[in-house]
């Protein structure tokens, strides 16, 4: 086995132990009574506020909904931390998205229901080894996914979401600049075809996303052919090539609002739906599938780090003391760079869009 099959068999073990917890952790109506109050008590003695990802369970984002927090994409969570005023964030979603509110909120406290959250992009990207990959290139512009550590952002001159990754990549294409693309190989894939840019890639992918398969989605739009396909661009080429649209996680939900279509299959994780169906109550929303017969999926369209947001962890997130988010200094400053230009061109983006409309 070479070692990036070793890496990924190790990640596949430990997903597998993370799906069996979550299924072992499930509780009654009345103990998840009693965590939601608990819960909803000491947002408010502890001046905090949930802000939480899509991807979490629907008890999570209606929890964050129901006490003036947020359920958003990677991108608004970051600017949504950064906006309000409570002095604590309980980011429910994966360690990358609590180091971003970090370094954009240094003076906040920040703590995640547990910090084993990741994801396999950040684990497939190792700042020492992106570092060296850079140096090979100085010619190129860095330009990496949210989903990184903090140190891989340090090293990066651009972050993006999938929300603004196109946009960058044109803008940066127009300037006639060489991109390095880090981590995620499919989205960059995407990225490449769309705008042309000159891209030299990194090898990472989404194990949630990656299991959705072309042949599948193509048999179930035999069976409904009056859907319309939605897709994640972390998923394969060939998921992509069958979409009706493709975005991140807000953009699909727009696109379900906005599209005349009543029936959707959606290639991205199953919390999305809870969204979905709050946003387009009148509409049907189908998973796409992550395999054929006999799946080997583990993680089928479900993160199984996002999963680990659950309301026993979020219950005990202001005590248990191994879960703040603190970011070196210097790393958070150099980071903040990246980060920074990125907000700054997603809030230009929208002036430009509010002037055209
Ligand atoms: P968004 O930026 O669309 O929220 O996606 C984050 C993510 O982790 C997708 O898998
Ligand atoms: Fe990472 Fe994929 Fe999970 Fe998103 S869904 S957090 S990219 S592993």
């Amino acid at each position: 086995m070479s070692i990036a099959e070793q890496k990924l068999e190790l990640i596949r073990e430990q997903v597998q132990a993370h799906l069996d917890q979550a299924e072992a952790a499930q509780l009654s109506p009345a103990r998840e009574a009693e965590l939601i109050e608990q819960i909803k008590q000491r947002l408010v003695a502890e001046n905090a506020v949930i802000v939480a990802h899509y991807y979490t369970s629907p008890v999570v984002q209606a929890l964050a909904e129901e006490t003036g927090g947020c359920v958003s994409d990677s991108l608004e969570m970051a600017r949504f931390g950064h906006d309000h005023p409570a002095q604590t964030l309980i980011v429910a979603g994966v360690k990358f998205m609590g180091e971003t509110a970090k370094i954009l909120t240094p003076d906040k406290r920040v703590l995640m229901p547990t910090l084993e959250a990741t994801c396999s992009l950040d684990i497939g990207c190792p700042a020492d080894e992106f570092a060296a990959f850079c140096d090979q290139h100085p010619d190129r512009e860095v330009v990496v996914y949210a989903n990184t550590s903090a140190a891989v952002k340090a090293r990066a001159d651009w972050v993006v979401t999938s929300s603004i990754a196109l946009e960058v990549a044109e803008h940066l294409a127009d300037q006639d600049k060489k991109i390095i693309w880090a981590p995620d190989r499919h989205l960059g894939d995407y990225v490449q075809r769309e705008t042309g840019a000159d891209i030299l890639m990194w090898d990472g992918a989404c194990i949630v996303h990656e299991e959705f398969k072309a042949r599948g989605v193509a048999d179930m739009k035999k069976v409904y052919p009056d859907a319309a396909v939605l897709v994640h661009p972390e998923s394969p080429r060939s998921v992509l090539e069958l979409a009706d649209a493709v975005g991140s996680t807000t953009q699909i939900i727009r696109a379900a609002t906005e599209m005349p279509n009543k029936r959707f299959i959606v290639a991205t994780d199953q919390g999305i739906f809870y969204k979905l169906q709050q946003s387009a109550p009148d509409k049907e929303f189908i998973i796409a599938p992550t395999a054929g017969n006999g799946a080997t999926c583990r993680s089928c369209a479900n993160c199984p780090w996002m999963a680990m947001n659950d309301l026993e962890r979020l219950a005990l997130t202001f005590d248990a003391g191994d879960n703040e988010i603190f970011v070196d200094p210097a790393t958070a400053e150099r980071a903040m760079v990246p980060l920074r230009r990125m907000l700054d061109f997603a809030a230009d983006l929208r002036l430009q869009v509010k002037g055209n409309a």
